[in-house]
């Protein structure tokens, strides 16, 4: 199907959010939507698929002007949106699931749409079992079910904003394999992403938003350089290497075990130093947030010792971590990170603990204000969290980590960031070290991972593998690892140690 949008335009306040973009896909295209965090990407994408209206402008599909006014809408007129949390129901069975969307008639003939699905589940190669539970799904096995339930709904233009940030390696190929297919089928394909190399794998075509206007397009083959220029209107070089001289010993763990729910690793020795960045590497679910919680002490260990600069910490509650210096930033920015309905200033001021109401609202605006700055945040201290872009909500959650601590610990910090953001964030976090801060982090990114860790611990199936040199390690073995094989030697070893369920893990704290 044909999309042509013409003029579009959305305003919130004083932003620009869509200053007047003029698009138009073919049928058959994978597009890709580039640009900087608040370029208006997401707001150009859910007016497309009746999240939310445009103030003027036009949609066509197929020639044919179009009013969306809900998704439902857009659903009917072939539109369909993959949301980066899918929006499916848990608990029921993956073809109820399905059903639940579909026009009444349905339902009644239950079995045939069963062998529909199955039908159209087979042409795309998605292997999916539809009698089993939703719950029982990985993320990646989500997305693939939400896009099946589009597709069953007759979409024939589909949108996916960021789809691939928690799901793993060869669920990203799946995908992408049932995009080219979707596409020679005819159908369209629009794809946002920050990973431009993957825009560079997948994509058809390009198109560059900036500052709610459309700035330029591109046919492959794309080069990567000249797509970070088009989106930032100058170049941005890639960080050096920064290598790290460890200093005092910031975290120490002996034979630390933890467990919640099907997750658990035990035995694990880790020292973090001050001036040092630690990667967690594994696929989601492996174990790597858990270390995190472990850390932060919101998750108690089920055995072995915790040390923090050489005080034994273990058992006691959270804040005493916190007292102590440790900083936490999880990845779920509108669950546990940042609080939806309140402003920028009100979370400066919920952080802060010195009391007095009116002193505390100037002093927050002020923090606010400056921290705007610093992380370069696109919006005013009133703004409300819910209302910033998602690379924006991110740079907030990122700004209310108080200098001067002593651990940080992140959990995907550079998330929904653009290319230029994660170099900016990383080099903030290094200057951090180098005062005197130890980071522990995850990453689904490989490259990020050996970028900027100095030490890197991989998590498979309950097993935690010994640290790795980030600098001598490559992406290969760091990916094969993160996929289960090329455990050998220390690592195989102590594998076989913790049978049973257990986790075996080498030894912690030497460097390389
Ligand atoms: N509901 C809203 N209320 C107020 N401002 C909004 C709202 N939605 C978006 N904006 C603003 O519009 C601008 C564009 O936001 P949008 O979410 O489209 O950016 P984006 O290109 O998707 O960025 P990112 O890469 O960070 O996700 C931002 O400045 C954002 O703060
Ligand atoms: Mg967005």
């Amino acid at each position: 199907m044909e999309v042509q949008l013409t003029e579009i335009r959305k305003q919130f306040g004083p932003v620009k959010a869509n200053d007047g973009i003029t698009l138009s896909v073919p049928a058959g295209t994978i597009q890709g939507i580039l640009g900087e965090n608040g370029a208006g990407k997401s707001t150009l994408m859910k007016i497309l698929s009746g999240f939310q209206p445009a103030d003027s402008g036009t949609i066509q599909l197929d020639g044919q002007t179009v009013h969306m006014r809900s998704p439902a809408d857009a659903i009917k007129h072939g539109v369909g949106m993959l949301h980066q949390d899918p929006l499916d129901f848990p608990p029921m069975r993956v073809v109820d699931n399905l059903l639940i969307g579909a026009p009444g008639r349905i339902i009644p003939r239950r079995e045939q749409a069963i062998a529909g699905i199955g039908e159209l589940a087979r042409s795309l190669g998605l292997a999916l079992d539809l009698k089993a539970e939703v719950g029982s799904l990985a993320l990646g096995e989500r997305q693939e079910l939400e896009l099946l339930r589009l597709l069953w709904l007759g979409a024939r233009v589909l949108i996916l904003d960021e789809p691939t940030t928690g799901i793993s390696a060869r669920q990203r190929q799946e995908l992408f394999d049932t995009l080219r297919r979707l596409a020679g089928q005819g159908k369209t394909v629009l794809f946002v992403s920050h990973k431009l190399e993957e825009v560079q794998d997948l994509c058809t075509r390009v198109a560059v938003l900036r500052q709610g206007r459309l700035v330029g397009e591109a046919l492959p083959p794309f080069r990567v350089d000249k797509l970070v220029t088009m989106m930032f209107e100058r170049e941005v070089s890639p960080a050096e290497r920064v290598t790290c001289s460890p200093g005092k010993t910031v975290l120490r763990m002996t034979s630390a075990g933890a467990e919640r729910g099907r997750v658990r690793f035990e035995g694990l020795d880790l020292e973090a130093h001050t001036g040092e960045t630690i990667g967690l590497a594994g696929m989601e679910g492996s174990g790597q947030s858990l270390l995190l919680e472990v850390c932060a002490g919101l998750t108690p260990v089920t055995g072995g010792r915790v040390y923090l600069d050489g005080a034994d910490i273990t058992g006691k509650p959270y804040h005493q971590f916190k007292k102590r210096g440790v900083a936490y930033v999880p990845a779920t920015r509108l669950e546990e990170g940042l609080i939806p309905g309140l402003s920028l200033t009100d979370h400066f001021l919920l952080t802060d603990k010195h009391p007095g109401f009116f002193i505390k609202r100037e002093k927050g605006r002020r923090l606010a204000r400056e921290r705007i700055v610093e992380f370069n945040i696109k919006g005013a201290p009133g703004d409300r969290v819910e209302s910033l872009s998602g690379g924006n909500q991110q740079r907030a959650l990122l700004a209310l980590v108080k200098p001067g601590s002593r651990l940080m610990l992140f959990e995907h910090p550079t998330r929904g960031l653009d290319v230029e953001s994660v170099i900016y964030l990383w080099s903030r976090l290094k200057e951090r070290c180098q005062q005197g801060e130890a980071v522990i982090f995850t990453s689904s990114d490989l490259d990020e991972l050996l970028r900027y860790s100095d030490r890197i611990l991989v998590f498979f199936a309950g097993r935690i593998s010994g640290p790795l040199d980030a600098a001598t390690t490559t992406v290969d073995e760091l990916g094969q690892l993160i996929g289960g094989s090329q455990w050998t030697g220390a690592d195989t070893a102590a594998a076989a140690g913790g049978a049973g369920g257990g986790a075996p893990v080498a030894g912690g704290d030497g460097h390389a």
